[in-house]
């Protein structure tokens, strides 16, 4: 493996066997597998959990790291092609990154979505433009569309739990002050499909899952056993779940317009989870969330320190399943 950019790059197979990668170096610890090996991280947006889990479990490995976030002790660095750089940016990313790079033997870049155009997120214009200047292994910690690395804890967490890999998977989305990005949700839809999952997004009007992602879940769905629909109905949606998953998105109707969304979710306060939902779910149910959370206005404390919640365990992941894909990257 050269790159972990989108699970779906991956057979579930191999998937499972990443995880079963994870399962191992946990129960059997290598603090010498990557001795001697650098890893070089360049968050352009902030993080918690990815920027402690890399560095974390490079550091079990053996290996060691470096943070650069750009303005914050490091030059401000200009992404746009062709800018007249005469302002407070006093870096192109294309020297640099490639500079960065030359100093690690594996890369990871968290870059978000610009939230303007829904095109050139989908076609992950900015990340892609990224990962051309790296010619070392990569690792996607979150780009427009995708964050692979969180798909892949997800999976690793529902296995511990048992989860049937036919169970019913329900994608809700949540309430928040302002529109985020569809990273989570299109890089959770593709990791429940890959699953064979019986995937169901939940969401009110103007928040559809754009029509790209919405094909890539139907088809990794059929591949693998799985189905993929859409729905506003609540109870229906949750008749029989394993597993909510909630997130926040931005409006897809009105992508990089900030007042029409706010507009809209102005009426959507009641997109909180919260213990009533699960009425008509199997009594088993999980709730699932990435993190970070808003407490009680995406879901109440209630369900996030009840019994159903699973994000911590989710977020311990993070660091086992990324350890394994350093692993696969760097180790001999
Ligand atoms: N879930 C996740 O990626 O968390 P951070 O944004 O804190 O890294």
């Amino acid at each position: 493996m050269k790159r972990f950019i989108d699970l779906a790059d991956l057979e579930p197979a191999a998937v499972r066997d990443l995880i079963a990668l994870a399962q191992k170096l946990e129960r059997e610890p290598e603090p010498e597998a990557l001795a001697g090996k650098v890893l070089g991280l360049l968050f352009m947006n902030p993080s918690l959990r990815t920027l402690a889990s890399f560095q974390a479990g490079m550091a079990r490995l053996g290996g060691r790291s470096f943070v650069i976030t750009p303005g914050q002790g490091t030059w401000q660095l200009e992404t746009r092609l062709g800018a007249v750089m005469d302002g407070d940016r006093a870096e192109h990313i294309r020297e640099g990154l490639p500079v960065l790079a030359s100093y690690a033997d594996a890369v990871g870049i968290r870059s978000f979505a610009e939230g303007k155009d829904l095109a050139a997120d989908m076609a992950e214009t900015g990340f892609k433009a990224m990962a051309e200047l790296v010619d070392k292994p990569l690792v996607n910690m979150e780009s427009a569309m995708n964050h692979p690395c969180q798909a892949l804890a997800d999976w690793k967490t529902m296995d511990e739990l048992d989860v049937p890999a036919q169970g019913k998977f329900v994608l809700s989305w949540v309430n928040h002050p302002r529109a985020l990005p569809l990273a989570v949700p299109a890089a959770t839809l593709t990791m429940a499909a890959q699953r064979g999952m019986e995937v169901v997004v939940l969401r009110p009007e103007g928040y559809e899952i754009p029509q790209p992602l919405a094909d890539k879940a139907r088809r990794l769905a059929k591949a693998s056993g799985g189905s993929f629909t859409e729905t506003t109905d609540r109870t229906a949606a949750l008749k029989g779940a394993r597993v909510l998953y909630a997130k926040e998105w931005g409006s897809t109707r009105h992508y990089g317009d900030p007042s029409a969304d706010a507009e809209l979710r102005r009426q959507l306060a009641h997109w909180k989870v919260d213990e009533p939902w699960f009425a008509p779910a199997d009594p088993a149910c999980h709730f699932m969330h990435c993190l970070p959370v808003r407490r009680n206005v995406a879901v109440t404390d209630a369900v996030l320190d009840g019994p159903r919640s699973v994000v911590l365990r989710e977020a311990y992941n993070r660091m086992p399943a990324q350890m394994a894909v350093l692993h696969r990257l760097l180790a001999r």
